[in-house]
C-alpha cells in the first residue's frame, strides 16, 4: 500500500519554495498519498487553550501527524531561525495528549534565498524536534540556496544535484519506515 506522507511546510505564501520542494520530495519518494498541512494556525496563548483546548487546524494537524507514516517538514529561515509559522504549529501540537510525533520518520529540509540555503534555521528546526522523539531519516542536509530561482514552471527542481540530494533523502526516509516502529 502507498505510504501516506505529510507535508509540513514553514512558509504559507501561495508561491513558497519550501511548499514545492516538499512536492517535489513526495514525488522523488515514488509510490506515496501525500496530503499538505494547513500551518495557519492561531497564535498559541495559553488562555485560549485553557478555555477551549486546541484550536480546529491544531487538532486536524494532530491527528495528520498521528495517521502519517512518514512527516516531511521544508523551512525557510527567517533572520537565522525557523519561522514563527512553523514554530507556533510545532508548539500547539506538542500540547496535544497523547502526543502524536514519538517514533515517527521525519525527513527536514530548508529552502531559502540566502546563499546557505536555510542551514541555520535547518539545525533549529533539527534541535526544535529533539522533545518530541522522532526518527529524523539520516541522511546529508538538503538547503536549497537561491530557493526562488530552482524550481521551473510546473515547479520541478532544475538543478541535478539538489534532485539527487533530495532522492538521497527520501531513500534514508523510505529506510526509516520500513524499519516500523
Ligand atoms: C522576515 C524574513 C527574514 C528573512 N531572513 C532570511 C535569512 O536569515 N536567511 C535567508 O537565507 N533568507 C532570509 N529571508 C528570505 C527567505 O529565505 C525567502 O523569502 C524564502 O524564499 C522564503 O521561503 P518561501 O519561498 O518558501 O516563502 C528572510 C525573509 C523574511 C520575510
Amino acid at each position: 500500500m502507498a505510504h501516506k506522507l505529510l507535508g509540513l511546510s514553514g512558509s504559507l505564501r501561495a508561491d513558497s519554495s519550501n511548499t514545492k520542494l516538499l512536492r517535489e520530495a513526495a514525488r522523488l519518494y515514488g509510490d506515496a498519498a501525500y496530503t499538505e498541512a494547513n500551518l495557519n494556525i492561531p497564535l498559541y496563548n495559553g488562555d485560549d487553550e485553557e478555555a477551549s483546548g486546541l484550536p480546529g487546524p491544531a487538532q486536524t494537524l494532530v491527528r495528520q501527524i498521528a495517521d502519517a507514516d512518514a512527516i516531511l517538514i521544508s523551512t525557510p529561515e527567517y533572520n537565522s531561525a525557523i519561522t514563527g509559522v512553523l514554530k507556533n504549529a510545532l508548539d500547539w501540537v506538542s500540547r496535544s495528549k497523547p502526543q502524536p510525533w514519538e517514533g515517527k520518520p521525519v525527513a527536514v529540509m530548508s529552502a531559502a534565498a540566502g546563499r546557505a540555503g536555510g542551514i541555520r534555521a535547518q539545525s533549529m528546526l533539527r534541535s526544535c524536534m529533539t522533545p518530541f522523539k522522532v526518527r529524523l531519516a539520516p541522511a546529508a542536509e538538503l538547503a536549497v540556496a537561491d530557493s526562488r530561482n530552482q524550481f521551473d514552471a510546473e515547479g520541478r527542481l532544475t538543478n541535478d544535484r539538489y534532485e539527487a540530494a533530495l532522492t538521497r533523502l527520501m531513500e534514508a526516509l523510505k529506510d526509516e519506515v520500513a524499519r516500523g516502529h
